[in-house]
């Protein structure tokens, strides 16, 4: 029986994943080492919760009780001790995830399913660091984690089939739509959505065209709703690198190697819509889609 949801990792995927568990009746505990980001997270969902409730999605009540079942913690110990799941939200990053599932699995009891919500790093890899690599699967939410349907279940190697059903049932208990897969490289969503985003990358960076001019063949030719630079902002561009580095290692082919203007962009710390600038570049409270100076 899960009641007790600990999601560590507050950023852009950590506060929606909260978000959605407190508004579908769970305790959430959300952990994070940046005591700001937690602040931030925090923040974010009051601002989502109140959007839903222009909307009408919930009611002034429904916003109250989301909140109330939030805790936040910058302690790990703290934060998962009661947790019947873990889902882990933390940076794209091999190491982070390798050395929080070695602690989660001496701080959780031996039946505490652990999850990752990682884009492309190895489930069968993250278990095998765990006391029991049965209970470690994916559970990928798509962004925004309130508004996306789909949930890609990930069975690592050792995932059993009763902690895989479990996970299945649970994100239909959070009115999302799961689809299982096999632990593969990027698995299935980001093995077919980064070759594209690098691709559009590539076109921009050999001058074939602008960044408006791809976008907007991808958005009326494909039927997109976003194009794929604009997407790559949402999604965080040391997102996109970090996930084409592992599909690179991980199958060892070149047609995955990230373009050296996304490794730039990220070096310079143009990360996309968190830093304000990306492609586009982004102000607080404007809605406009306005291309970066260093591509007009
Ligand atoms: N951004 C997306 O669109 C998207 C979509 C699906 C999945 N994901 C995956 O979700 C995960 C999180 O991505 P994000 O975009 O939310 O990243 P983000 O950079 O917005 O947030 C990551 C957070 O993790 C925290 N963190 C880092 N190490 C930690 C640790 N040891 N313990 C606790 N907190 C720690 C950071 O302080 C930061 O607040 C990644 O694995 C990513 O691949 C991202």
């Amino acid at each position: 029986m899960i009641k007790n949801v600990t999601v560590i990792g507050s950023g852009t995927m950590g506060n929606g994943i909260a978000h959605t568990f407190a508004q579908h009746g769970f305790e959430v505990s959300l952990v994070d080492i940046n005591a700001d980001a937690l602040a931030k997270a925090v923040q974010t969902i009051i601002n989502n919760l109140d959007r839903q409730l222009k909307k009408g999605n919930i009611d002034e009540q429904g916003k109250t009780d989301t909140l109330a079942r939030i805790k936040t913690y910058t302690d790990l110990q703290q934060g998962a001790a009661n947790a019947n799941l873990v889902i882990e939200a933390a940076t794209e990053n091999r190491e982070t995830k390798l050395k929080l599932f070695k602690q989660l699995s001496e701080i959780c009891a031996d039946e505490v399913i652990l999850a990752s919500n990682t884009s492309s790093i190895s489930i069968t890899e993250i278990a095998a660091v765990t006391q029991n690599p049965g209970n470690v699967i994916g559970m990928h939410f798509m962004n925004p984690v309130p508004v996306m349907k789909l949930v890609e279940v990930i069975r690592g190697y050792s995932t059993t089939n009763e902690v895989t059903q479990t996970i299945m049932q649970l994100a239909k208990t959070l009115e999302k739509d799961p689809v299982e897969v096999n632990d593969y490289p990027g698995f299935v969503a980001n093995r077919i959505l980064m070759p594209m985003i690098n691709e559009a990358i590539y076109t921009l960076f050999e001058g074939v065209a602008g960044v408006q001019e791809i976008d907007t063949v991808m958005k009326l030719g494909m039927a997109h709703p976003m194009g794929p630079l604009q997407l790559a902002d949402f999604i965080g561009l040391d997102v996109c690198l970090a996930i084409l580095k592992v599909l690179h290692d991980g199958f060892g082919n070149p047609k995955y190697a990230p373009c050296p203007l996304l490794v730039n962009m990220v070096t310079a710390g143009h990360r996309g819509v968190k830093t304000g600038s990306g492609f586009y570049k982004y102000t607080a409270g404007s809605k406009d889609l306005v291309v970066a100076d260093k591509f007009r």
